[in-house]
């Protein structure tokens, strides 16, 4: 818990602070926490109840009618082995783990072989997208895959050859299907579009760093992507995959006289021990081979795929840097140039964010991808409300002595970004950008943080926060100002309370869909929330099961059915919950979930 440290925007402690927060008047505790941003009018920060308070209400307003009218779950109601969701909605789970990518192809079978399972869909279902085909009824489902545990994947420990390695492999990924709502339900149907991208599949590289000699290039072929966590889509119809801890995967055996060199160690490859224990039987994963050297900087990337094209290879595109990428907000900024903003999730990592060099539509139509050619920021927060964008270029002052050529700027960003003085976050995870250009970002936790800063103001931040700002110039300036949005330990005396926020998706008219990741308070599983970003108010969509994370988000264009995912039901373990109750399985499997309005309205509503 947050003890007693001083509140940076109030001056008092916590203790203080809550008894103040019990004492006073909504608006008046509203106004003492408000973040002063310069320039730029953002809501405040506030929270009393479930709800913080804008600008417009401080100053006498009124706010306007909520964009929220369902029945929440209840804290009560958000424990137990099966989802809960508000009354208003009904739902249906579908697309587990292991089913086949298209009617006949080999149904499940626990365990999975790395044959059956690279035709099936992967495990550790996390960010998708929503590619419509006919409306909002049938369209392709890009899902990532983000992790599968061994014991559950293949009901071993470790695995002990390398048939069982390219089973685990294999359930890592990504896949293209086609889904289609027929007599109510949602279906995977046949498409010659489905298939599946995983560990082992053949990828290119672009941008600065492609055939860089760190990355290997000319030695052995480039293969897979892994740990693809959260994702993006580009305004030019294809899917952003994000490689975030692809760390975990290699490793060194005591035996070698292998050591991590400085850039190995910022990344996290400490090399005793993979977690996965690929090294031992897949010389890819050994970071001692000499024939591998490399292999490790060819991941951490974001990876474009084209998901109505199945002959397309995915293109990992190394002008968006290399680190561990949580997810990819892309938007259209200024003079049509394309711009993304990234996390990377890790406790005192960064925020980063990529503007294209030009308008994408003219990039495209010269042949260019506007993700190859840009300018890689990442961000600096102000105590003051402001912030600064640093550009990652081997042009500023200090980088050139550490760096030979952008390329290696690109490759290790993180020390790039230490040199230049950005700002450590609370794991950033989900970016989003709000239809008035505001973007919001989680900061899941950070139990290891010892001091304080405004933009992080809890040392420790067991329970995360959500910081939001606004870019100078319409997204691609060097300048912006920022606030917090929310302070989930503030939510916790309240009906709406949550931690750990995660996923982020946020609606056309200015609802913010929030999903959790652990820890939540009173027993409670993890949870979809929806907050009204004018009014401030927030409440609970959807419960998750035990030990299951809820991650990522599809929507059909309608806005009638809302996708997502819940990930390690039951942590593997089917005393927990028996999720998803598709077919027999001896564990609880990774499943989409297809929520819809009872009346037929826009989810959120
Ligand atoms: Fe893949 Fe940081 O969650
Ligand atoms: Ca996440
Ligand atoms: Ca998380």
């Amino acid at each position: 818990m947050r003890g007693v440290q001083k509140r940076l925007d109030t001056g008092v402690t916590d203790n203080e602070y809550r008894r103040r927060e019990r004492a006073d008047s909504f608006q008046s505790v509203v106004s003492r926490r408000k973040v002063v941003v310069g320039g730029i009018s953002l809501a405040a920060t506030g929270f009393f109840g479930s709800r913080f308070v804008t600008e417009a209400q401080e100053k006498g307003g009124t706010p306007g009618p909520s964009l929220i009218g369902f029945q929440p779950v209840l804290k009560e109601q958000a424990r137990g082995s099966w989802p809960v969701i508000s009354e208003d909605y009904a739902f249906q789970v579908f697309h587990a783990w292991g089913e086949p990518i298209a009617p006949g192809f080999p149904e499940f079978v626990h365990p999975v072989t790395a044959a059956r399972q690279a035709v099936q869909l992967g495990a550790g279902h996390d960010g998708m997208h929503f590619f419509p085909i006919d409306g909002s009824r049938r369209g392709l489902l890009a899902l990532n895959h983000e992790f599968a545990k061994t014991q559950v994947v293949i009901g071993k420990q470790d695995p002990t050859s390398l048939d069982e390695v390219r089973a685990v492999q294999h359930a890592h990924g990504v896949s293209i299907t086609e889904i289609a709502s027929e007599e109510g339900e949602w279906r995977t149907v046949a498409s010659a579009r489905a298939r599946r991208i995983h560990v082992n599949t053949p990828v290119t590289l672009s941008g600065p760093a492609a055939g860089h000699e760190l990355l290997s290039t000319s030695r052995a072929p480039l293969l897979g992507t892994l740990n693809n966590c959260a994702n993006g889509n580009t305004p030019w119809n294809t899917y952003l995959t994000c490689e975030e801890n692809f760390h975990i995967y290699f490793g060194a055996d005591a035996a070698s006289d292998w050591k991590p060199n400085q850039g190995q160690q910022r990344y996290g490859l400490s090399g005793t021990d993979g977690s996965y224990m690929w090294h031992r039987h897949d010389p890819r994963f050994y970071l001692a081979s000499e024939e591998h050297r490399g292999e490790e900087n060819r991941f951490g990337w974001v990876v474009e795929i084209d998901p109505f094209d199945p002959t397309r290879v995915p293109v990992k595109r190394t002008a968006l840097g290399r680190f561990r990428h949580e997810g990819v907000a892309v938007t259209e900024g200024k003079d049509g140039r394309v711009v993304a903003y990234m996390g990377d999730d890790a406790r005192h990592e960064y925020i980063y964010k990529f503007v294209s060099s030009g308008n994408w539509r003219a990039m495209r139509a010269g042949g260019v991808s506007p993700l190859d050619e840009g300018q890689l920021y990442v961000a600096r927060f102000n105590e003051d409300g402001t912030g600064n964008w640093l550009p990652l270029s081997r042009e500023q002052r200090g980088l050139q002595e550490h760096f030979k050529d952008q390329a290696e700027v690109l490759v290790f960003a993180r020390q790039a970004a230490d040199l230049l003085e950005a700002t450590p976050m609370d794991r950033p995870e989900w970016a989003v950008v709000a239809p008035d250009g505001s973007v919001y970002c989680t900061l899941t936790n950070n139990s290891k943080r010892e001091v304080a800063n405004a933009a992080n103001p809890n040392a420790p931040n067991p329970h995360g926060h959500i910081v939001r700002w606004k870019d100078a110039d319409d997204h691609v300036g060097t300048t912006f100002a920022w606030n917090l949005f929310i302070v989930c330990a503030d939510t916790h005396e309240t009906e709406a309370s949550f931690s750990s926020p995660d996923g982020l998706w946020a609606d056309p008219e200015g609802r913010l869909f929030i999903a959790t990741d652990g820890g939540q308070q009173e027993g409670m599983n993890d949870q979809l929330l929806v907050a009204d970003t004018s009014t401030g108010e927030v409440r609970r969509l959807f419960s998750s099961v035990s030990d299951g994370e809820i991650t990522g988000f599809a929507v059909t264009p309608d806005r009638r059915t809302m996708f997502v995912n819940i990930q390690h039901p039951g942590d593997g373990d089917i005393a927990n919950t028996d999720f998803p109750r598709i077919g027999t399985s001896p564990v609880p499997r990774d499943a989409t979930v297809a929520i819809w309005r009872k009346d037929g309205r826009v989810v959120g509503a």
